[in-house]
C-alpha cells in the first residue's frame, strides 16, 4: 500500500521563485543534530557544504569544530584512524535501531500519488517528499506493538501504518537558538526543510538559472520573429 493523509505544505522553497529560509535551516539542523543524528546518517553530505551560500551558511569555523566532535573517520590515504574534518562526510548510521540515510531520503519517497496512482497531483503539487517527512513526524498515534521481538509505532503516514522509529519529537525537545517556539510541527517543518537542502543543495542556484535561461530565450523568440518579419517583407 501506499503512503495516504500526506498534506500538502507550502515550503518557502516551492514555485520558481521559492527560496530556502537560511534561519529555517539553521533550525533544521539543530533539529537533526540533537535528535535525527542518533539514528540517521547523512553519508552523502559533504560537512563543509554547512557553510555554503544558498545554504544554513553556519560559520566556518564553527563547522570546523564540529565536525572535530563527530565520530572520528579512518583515513583514505593512510588507513589510519584520525578526527574528522569539515571536508569529510557525516557519519553513517548503521547497525541495530537505527534508520535509513537521510541525505536523499526528501527526494526517494513521495507524498503525492492520486488520483488512482496518476501522479496527478504531483504536476500541482510537487513529488512532495519533504512533505512526507513533516507529515510522518506528525503522524504518531501512540500506539504500540510487540512484533517478534520488535516494537512498532503506530502511523498511518508510513507505508504499512507501524514503523520502528519510535516518535522522536516532543514540544521542546530542542531550544532553538533564533527563539522559535520548538513545536512538534515546527520542528518537523524545520528538519523537513533541511532534509530537501541536503538532497539538493543547489536549488537556489538551478531556480535563477532557470529563470535567467527562460528569459533568454523570451528575448531569442522576439528577436527571431523580427528578422523572419524583416526576411519575408519584400516577398509579401
Ligand atoms: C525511518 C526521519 C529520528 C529511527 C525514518 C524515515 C524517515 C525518518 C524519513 C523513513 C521512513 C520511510 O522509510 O518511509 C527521521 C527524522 C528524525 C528521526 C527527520 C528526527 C527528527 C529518529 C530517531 C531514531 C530513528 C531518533 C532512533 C531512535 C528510525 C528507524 C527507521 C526510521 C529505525 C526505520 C523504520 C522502519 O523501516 O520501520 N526516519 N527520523 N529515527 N527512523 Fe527516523
Amino acid at each position: 500500500s501506499e503512503a495516504g493523509g500526506v498534506k500538502d505544505f507550502a515550503f518557502s522553497f516551492e514555485g520558481p521563485f521559492g527560496r530556502f529560509d537560511q534561519q529555517q535551516l539553521r533550525r533544521g539542523f539543530q533539529v537533526y543534530r540533537e535528535v535525527c543524528s542518533a539514528c540517521h546518517g547523512l553519508k552523502f553530505v559533504p560537512i563543509r557544504s554547512l557553510a555554503d551560500e544558498g545554504g544554513p551558511q553556519m560559520d566556518p569555523q564553527w563547522v570546523r569544530d564540529y565536525a572535530a566532535e563527530l565520530d572520528p573517520v579512518i583515513d583514505a590515504d593512510t588507513q589510519e584512524e584520525r578526527p574528522r574534518k569539515d571536508t569529510d562526510f557525516f557519519p553513517i548510521r548503521v547497525g541495530d535501531g537505527m534508520g535509513p540515510d537521510l541525505s536523499l531520503m526528501a527526494k526517494a519517497r513521495a507524498g503525492f500519488h492520486g488520483p488512482y496512482g496518476t501522479g496527478i497531483s504531483q504536476l500541482f503539487n510537487g513529488i512532495g517528499g519533504p512533505e512526507y517527512i513533516h507529515s510522518l513526524l506528525n503522524g504518531f498515534t501512540g500506539a504500540d506493538k510487540q512484533e517478534a521481538g520488535n516494537t512498532f509505532y503506530e502511523n498511518h503516514i508510513f507505508s504499512t501504518g507501524w514503523i520502528k522509529m519510535p516518535p522522536p519529537l516532543s514540544d521542546d525537545i530542542v531550544t532553538y537558538e533564533d527563539g522559535t517556539p520548538a513545536t512538534v510541527e515546527q520542528m518537523s517543518e524545520d528538519v523537513a526543510t533541511f532534509l530537501m537542502w541536503t538532497a539538493e543543495p543547489k536549488m537556489m542556484a538551478r531556480k535563477d538559472m532557470g529563470f535567467t535561461a527562460v528569459l533568454m530565450l523570451g528575448l531569442l523568440t522576439v528577436l527571431l520573429y523580427l528578422t523572419n518579419k524583416r526576411i519575408w517583407a519584400p516577398h509579401k
